[in-house]
């Protein structure tokens, strides 16, 4: 037994020893017990009222103090409160993080009653469905979206397949909505932005398309000829010699073509480049250039280098030999016979610059903003005669995006065109031996 119990015991006997004693005194046993047993319950009864005026108005009133057993009593209720409310701080600060992060999320969530009316909402419901928490609070939700195939989706009661709609808050969205049945019939609407998914959807099978279209015609071309040759045992020599030179020029088309997908793709899923070699770009400008002259051949452009030869970058050779070659390849592609090209490599206000100047054909102003995507070309015919596979602008987008740089291009049709790589600061390394122009 607890001894606020004992203690309890010890009272009433002595109430009952000191009313026995009196009664041998006074002989008067009866009011003594009655006076010692009246004055305990009386104790008891005060004890019982404060806890019960406590209990009344917890609010308000403090627990009560006593001593011995009440104590005990009153002791165990208070810490039984502090408990309570501690577990009511867990709670409601639990509520609290999981409605602030619901409210940050990006997709909507919007909570219904089995009456589909609007009981809690986040954020972005608002943005994505335009139903605002709390001044929607108890609107039906048939009110508020009023999309007849919202509507459908929701009385059909079949949300397997998510429903992918246009938002009705921003119509050039795109939307998935899943609708989770729970609780007591309630239910959890959640929509997600899916425009920029649709639209990478989009342009992977515009891609898939744009290279079966790409190697058709070569195949093409090729199984043609391999059926003509084959069908004509006597081919006059003169004549297999223009068929194979046909034969190997579309061959060089697909592998140029395979080449520049295998660049691209490298490019766009290999990690950022774990290791920066210091590149001796005006060397590198020179040995592009030299092959500038060799494609150029009879056309005898005009090619000069202007570089700072102490301006050095930090990056990977291969990607950038590959990203410089694609834009004086093109320059001297697009530009007549007996035109300048100028390769200017140079440093302004601590970023390094890389420009190719060219008097070509130039480019219309409409086209611009489109010359990086892939397969973009002004004119088809022209670019595929000059060996062209519309890859290399976007190898050089993506070169440039590895290396922290950016493309401008300025053009000008029938005058011609510059392309300007702009390389940051943080990759421009100054070698300190000269800064002398070769
Ligand atoms: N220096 C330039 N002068 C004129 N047009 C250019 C030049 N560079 C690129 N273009 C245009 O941009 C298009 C895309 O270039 P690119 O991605 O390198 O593909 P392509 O394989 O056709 O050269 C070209 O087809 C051409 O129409
Ligand atoms: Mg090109």
């Amino acid at each position: 037994m607890h001894p606020s119990f004992w203690r309890e015991i010890w009272i009433l006997f002595w109430i009952a020893l000191a009313s026995l004693l009196f009664g041998l005194i006074s002989d008067r046993y009866f009011i003594a017990a009655a006076i010692g047993f009246g004055i305990y319950i009386a104790v008891q009864i005060r004890h019982l009222n404060s806890l019960h005026r406590w209990l009344l108005n917890r609010t308000q009133v403090e627990i009560p103090e006593a001593e011995g057993l009440w104590g005990d009593v009153f002791n165990e209720i208070r810490k039984l409160m502090k408990q309570t409310e501690r577990r009511q701080d867990q709670l409601a600060g639990m509520v609290e993080r999981f409605q602030s992060a619901a409210s940050a999320m990006p997709d909507a969530v919007v909570i219904v009653t089995e009456r589909d009316e609007i009981e809690w909402a986040n954020r972005a419901a608002g943005r994505l469905f335009g139903i605002h928490y709390p001044s929607d609070h108890g609107m039906r939700l048939g009110n508020l979206l009023r999309d007849p195939e919202f509507a459908r989706y929701l009385a059909i009661a079949e949300y397997a397949e998510p429903l992918e709609m246009a938002s009705p808050n921003q119509p050039d969205s795109t939307v998935a909505i899943q609708i989770i049945p729970f609780g007591a019939r309630q239910k959890l609407i959640l929509a997600r932005d899916i425009t920029r998914l649709q639209r990478l959807e989009q342009m992977r099978r515009h891609f898939v398309a744009n290279v079966s279209h790409e190697l058709r015609t070569p195949i093409t071309v090729l199984s043609g000829f391999v059926e003509t040759l084959l069908s004509q045992p006597q081919v006059r020599a003169e004549e297999l010699r223009k068929h194979l030179t046909t034969m190997q020029n579309q061959s060089l088309r697909m592998q140029r073509l395979v080449d520049d997908l295998l660049t691209l793709s490298k490019l766009e899923t290999a990690p950022p480049h774990r290791r920066e070699e210091t590149i001796d770009v005006p060397a590198l400008l020179n040995a592009i250039k030299e092959q500038a002259e060799i494609i150029s051949g009879d056309n005898k452009h005009r090619i000069t280098l202007e570089a700072d030869v102490g301006l050095k970058l930090l990056g990977s050779r291969e990607e950038l030999q590959s990203a410089f070659s694609n834009l004086v390849n093109n320059a001297v592609r697009y530009t007549p016979s007996g035109g300048d090209i100028r390769l200017l490599w140079w440093q302004q206000d601590n970023s390094a610059y890389f420009a190719v100047t060219d008097t070509g054909e130039g480019i219309a102003r409409e086209h611009l903003p489109y010359l990086t995507e892939r397969f973009y070309r002004v004119d088809s015919a022209r670019s595929r005669a000059s060996g062209g596979t519309g890859l290399g602008l976007s190898i050089v987008k993506h070169v440039l995006l590895r290396h922290d740089a950016q493309l401008t291009i300025d053009s000008e049709p029938g005058k011609g065109s510059t392309f300007t790589c702009v390389f940051p600061a943080a990759r421009v390394v100054r070698a300190e031996a000269s800064s002398a122009r070769a």
